[in-house]
């Protein structure tokens, strides 16, 4: 049967392609039997949902489906940006990421950064990113504690397209020092054309960012834009698709009085903007 499965694979994906991630799987830590992971993956699920689990710099992150599987573009600009930080800044960083999914973004931040200094929140709409942050959390070592000589991260639930957050309830309070962000960002025409492998497995809510794809940077700015909301010298940066770049400069140099720069990914694509007051 293994075989049957394999050769269909190799149909799939080339023959060589095929072997790694037969390899990878046979490896796997999941007690998934490894037949059930190749037919998985004939059917076209993204491997890191079969083998759960996707490198982010030098962290491990889980990941389960729907919620988004983190990309290289975001781990490539993350870095950059805790090496920015790092060089800046030698206070304590109150640090709040916006669409957290996996939880990837604020955890690798407390992982480069030194220790005490960072304390970091995410915020998702859904229930299972927020679980699945919290467990990630927890794996990699930075579950909120009493001790403030490390560092730290906790997801919450809430939506921040809700025009009363951060609601006194959440736990969750301005000033910040830093934003983060890779929201939705896909526009109407892109999301038909998705590849079956994202469309079908990948949450929706993850994905699409209104008919332009820019419903979400409009959101964020005018949040940062709100008096007491950042410190001074707070940063944002935000994860931008393939020709959003300069439409969300505009943006947050127009609703949030915000000077702005731009980072290329490693494919030399503009795919994230930086803006401080
Ligand atoms: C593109 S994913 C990014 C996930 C993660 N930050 C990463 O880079 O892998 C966007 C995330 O925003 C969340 N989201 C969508 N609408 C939201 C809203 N109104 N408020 C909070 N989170 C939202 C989605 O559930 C999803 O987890």
């Amino acid at each position: 049967m293994t075989s049957v499965t394999l050769a269909l694979l190799s149909a799939r994906l080339g023959k060589r392609q095929a072997a790694l991630e037969y390899k990878w799987m046979k490896r796997a830590t999941s007690e998934v039997p490894l037949e059930r992971m190749l037919a998985r993956r004939v059917a076209g699920e993204p491997l890191q949902y079969i083998l759960a689990e996707q490198p982010f710099g030098p962290l491990t992150i889980k990941v389960k489906p729907p919620v988004l599987i983190p990309r290289p573009e975001t781990e490539h600009w993350t870095i950059r940006l805790a090496e920015v930080l790092n060089r800046s800044s030698a206070r304590t960083l109150s640090v709040l990421d916006l669409g957290t999914g996996t939880g990837c973004i604020p955890l690798l931040l407390c992982n480069m950064l030194p220790a005490g200094s960072v304390h970091a929140y995410g915020i998702d709409i859904s229930s299972e990113a927020v679980s699945l942050a919290t467990e990630n959390a927890a794996l990699c070592g930075f579950s909120p504690s009493h001790d403030i000589t490390r560092n730290s991260f906790q997801a919450f639930q809430a939506s921040f397209l809700d025009p009363s957050f951060p609601h006194i309830s959440l736990g969750v309070a301005p000033p910040f020092d830093l934003i983060t962000s890779n929201p939705p960002y896909i526009s109407w025409p892109e999301y038909m054309q998705l590849p079956h492998s994202v469309a079908s497995y990948e949450d929706p809510k993850a994905l699409f960012g209104g008919p332009d794809g820019l419903d979400f940077y409009h959101a964020i700015a005018k949040l940062v834009a709100r008096k007491d909301f950042l410190n001074p010298g707070a940063v944002v940066a935000v994860e931008v698709g393939d020709g959003q770049a300069a439409s969300v400069q505009r943006i947050f140099t127009t609703t949030a009085q915000m000077k702005t720069q731009i980072w290329l990914d490693p494919w030399q694509k503009k795919r994230t903007v930086i803006a401080r007051r």
